[in-house]
């Protein structure tokens, strides 16, 4: 019994992760979701078939059979719809003052009379109330509609060609119960649409592929929280590698993002974000370069050769006279982010291992050099995601030798040289130019605004839907 309690509190603790990503919605951002959806709407109303609809309605004389078919929404005004949160529920959506014109055909049988043409319909005053639940099936986001309920205000119509003459003045009669299948066919055409956008949920893939080394684990790791300002997703956010996957021998923390209500959407990530993709690269094996003297500019005062290495080391100059030499740099253990306010601190712990390089190219192991260097640095959000990043400490240390002991105070300084005339200027320049967000298809970011946060980095954005420019 100990064992399985054991078991379960190891389960529990490691299944209740800590969400390394958030995204909170806004009010402003709700409002925004209100205008890409009337848009939306009204587009799908314009494009989507139209059961047929078939009645009797008794005109005195007898009844008339009637079928109007063929019916597609020509025109649709409509307001904003009113989104707005429910605490510990989801969001309720109103919407009022809904206007269609609708164009069809009309076939009518009375007794052995067959008769048809075309008919105008206009559906005005169209309320709908619906409260969507949003919920975490499995990891995804669940959305359901919990009630939902619909009035149509009028309806009017004007029957074309045939004998309508004779059918129009009876509308009177049968208004009510046009408009009441109208009503009936509201609630049901919305159940089907969030079924179908929950299945549309229930296909987005929990892993996203990032490149050919890493993916990411995006699965929900609670329900959404809904506030009354607020819709917040705690997202697991941890990269693995797709050759090696594992967990990396730190974890999660939490964090806490208050949502600005003046930006639409904000996105934060936490050191364990940046560090579990630090950790799934060297996973995958790619923190790691090979630099020949090849590779080094002909205009650098450092070149990978036994001559100029004999100026610290002396003894290479006797065991190796003349020889180009190679040097395999790695990352030892996980790169490590570090977030405080406004500023990033990267720590990497490296080793170099140099090998001299015989004229047949075999090589001939030297030494191995434990690098330890931190860089601070910052990023902004102009167009692109930038930054710019400095030295801010190297420690070196003679980790193992082939050729007996050194010092290496001067190949410290000629290290951190290298690092900070060649490779941080080339860091800084592609940093500088940036990369752009990423973003849903079919939307983009702007007004966006980056802040390091203690544990976390936090992006507060607007929201552009390219669709309709909103
Ligand atoms: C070694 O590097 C030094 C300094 O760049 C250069 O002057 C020299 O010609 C190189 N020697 C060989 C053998 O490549
Ligand atoms: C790194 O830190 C130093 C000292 O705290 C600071 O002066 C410098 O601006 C920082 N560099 C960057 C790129 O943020
Ligand atoms: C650089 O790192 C070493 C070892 O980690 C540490 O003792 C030293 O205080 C650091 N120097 C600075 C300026 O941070
Ligand atoms: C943003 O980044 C992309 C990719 O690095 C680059 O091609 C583009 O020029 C950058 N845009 C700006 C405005 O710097």
């Amino acid at each position: 019994m100990q064992r399985v309690i054991y078991f379960l509190m190891i389960f529990t603790c490691t299944y209740a992760d800590y969400p390394a990503l958030k995204a909170l919605l806004s009010e402003k951002g709700l409002r925004g979701v209100s205008q890409m959806m009337s848009v939306r709407i009204q587009s799908k109303l314009k494009t989507s078939a139209i059961p047929e609809v078939r009645g009797r309605v008794d005109i005195g004389i007898g009844t008339v059979d009637y079928t109007l078919s063929n019916m597609q929404v020509v025109q649709c005004s409509m307001p904003d719809p009113s989104l707005v949160f429910v605490e510990g529920t989801g969001v309720s959506v109103e919407v009022s003052q809904l206007g269609l014109g609708i164009t069809g055909s009309w076939r009518t049988k009375f007794g052995i009379i067959h008769d048809s043409g075309s008919f105008g319909l206009a559906v005005y005053n169209i309320k709908i109330d619906t409260l969507l639940q949003s919920g975490d099936d499995a990891g995804r986001l669940s959305i359901s509609s919990v009630s939902c309920s619909a009035d149509v205000g009028g309806v009017d119509i004007q029957f074309h060609g045939g004998a309508s003459f004779i059918f129009q003045p009876f509308v009177r009669h049968f208004r009510g119960q046009i408009s009441g299948m109208i009503r009936e066919q509201i609630c049901p055409a919305i159940q089907q649409a969030i079924s179908e956008l929950e299945r549309n949920l229930q296909e987005i893939p929990v892993n996203i592929p990032v490149d050919q080394f890493i993916y990411l684990s995006v699965p929900l790791t609670s329900s959404p929280a809904v506030t009354g300002q607020s819709f917040e997703l705690d997202i697991k956010g941890e990269f693995y590698s797709r050759s090696s996957p594992s967990e990396p021998p730190f974890s999660a923390s939490a964090f806490e993002v208050q949502y600005a209500d003046n930006y639409m959407l904000s996105v934060a990530a936490s050191e364990f974000f940046m560090n579990s993709a630090a950790y799934a690269f060297l996973r995958s094996g790619v923190l790691q370069i090979n630099i020949r003297d090849d590779m080094i500019p002909k205009s650098s005062p450092i070149h990978l050769n036994t001559s100029q290495f004999g100026a610290f080391i002396p003894q290479l100059r006797t065991l190796y006279p003349n020889m180009e030499m190679q040097v395999l740099l790695y990352a030892s253990e996980t790169p490590l982010f570090s977030f405080s306010s406004g500023v990033i601190d990267i720590h990497v712990p490296a080793a170099a291992k140099f090998s001299a390089v015989k004229p047949d190219g075999t090589l001939v192991p030297l030494f191995t050099l434990d690098v330890d260097c931190s860089f601070n640095g910052s990023a902004q959000i102009e167009k692109n995601l930038t930054g710019a990043f400095e030295m801010k400490n190297l420690t070196l240390t003679l980790g193992s030798s082939e050729i007996g002991d050194f010092k290496t105070d001067s190949l410290k300084k000629m290290l951190v040289l290298a690092v900070k005339m060649f490779v941080l200027p080339k860091l800084n320049a592609a940093l500088k130019i940036g990369f752009p967000l990423p973003a849903l298809p079919g939307f983009s970011l702007i007004n966006s605004q980056l802040l390091v946060k203690t544990g976390f980095v936090a992006i507060f954005t607007d929201v552009k839907d390219s669709l309709t420019g909103l």
